[in-house]
């Protein structure tokens, strides 16, 4: 597996708290948004600069520059959501787009019930957030549904991914480079990543 992980101990202490079931609703979003801005920096480790000169108030010196109009964040409806605030501190001039997913209780497949996204994505490289890579379904069908649109660069960013999911993607779109802060053990019988988090949608705006 080619999946970038987050290996750092700060990085486990904090999904401890938003692994625990006793963690309420707010440091639970405050979390899923923190994680998601330090993947976004490591997603951009290999980003290429501009080349620019610049004037401190000391001296010019030549230095290297984002373009910032070369990206957009796609969330995955709704817990991709949760991330935004926290990506966005890193890139704020990027566009964003929406991908609106749920996954079927019965056949744990995703059914698409929204999309857009900013005109010009195809000459955007584009960042896909959503906390759970679990079958990689939803994965698949937003990757499916940006590469449509004539998106040729694309990263997948998740907090918890599992084997299972990781392997969909990586075997179906080996270009698609994805970033997680753990990839944990299994799915349950209920295509739950176990031992996961629960529900993200739900912890995240405490519909359950
Ligand atoms: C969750 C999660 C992913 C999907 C992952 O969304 O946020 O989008 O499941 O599962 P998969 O890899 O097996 O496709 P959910 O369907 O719970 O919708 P929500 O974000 O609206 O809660
Ligand atoms: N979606 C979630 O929110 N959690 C899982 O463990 C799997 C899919």
């Amino acid at each position: 597996m080619n999946a970038v992980e987050l290996n750092h101990p700060l990085i486990e202490h904090k999904l401890s708290i938003l692994r625990d079931k006793n963690t309420g609703t707010k440091e639970f979003r405050e979390l899923i948004e923190e994680i998601g801005m330090f993947l976004c920096y490591e997603a951009m480790k290999d980003v290429k600069l501009d080349k620019v000169e610049i004037e401190t108030p000391i001296t010019k010196m030549k230095t290297g520059r984002l373009n910032e109009d070369k990206y957009a964040f796609v969330p995955i409806l709704r817990a991709g959501m949760g991330m935004l605030d926290g990506v966005i501190s890193v890139i704020p001039n990027a566009k964003i787009g929406h991908i609106g997913m749920y996954r079927d209780e019965e056949t744990f497949e995703p059914v698409n019930y929204f999309f857009k996204v900013p005109k010009d994505i195809e000459k955007r490289e584009v960042i896909i957030l959503d906390p759970m890579l679990a079958t990689g379904g939803s994965a698949l069908d937003a990757i499916e549904l940006l590469k449509s649109k004539g998106v040729k660069k694309m990263k997948f960013l998740c907090i918890i991914a599992a084997p299972e999911g990781i392997k969909k993607v990586e075997s179906k779109y080996p270009d698609v480079q994805i970033y997680c802060a753990h990839i944990d053990k299994k799915l349950n019988e209920n295509k739950y990543i176990i031992p996961g988090l629960g529900d993200a949608g739900d912890r995240i705006f405490g519909t359950k």
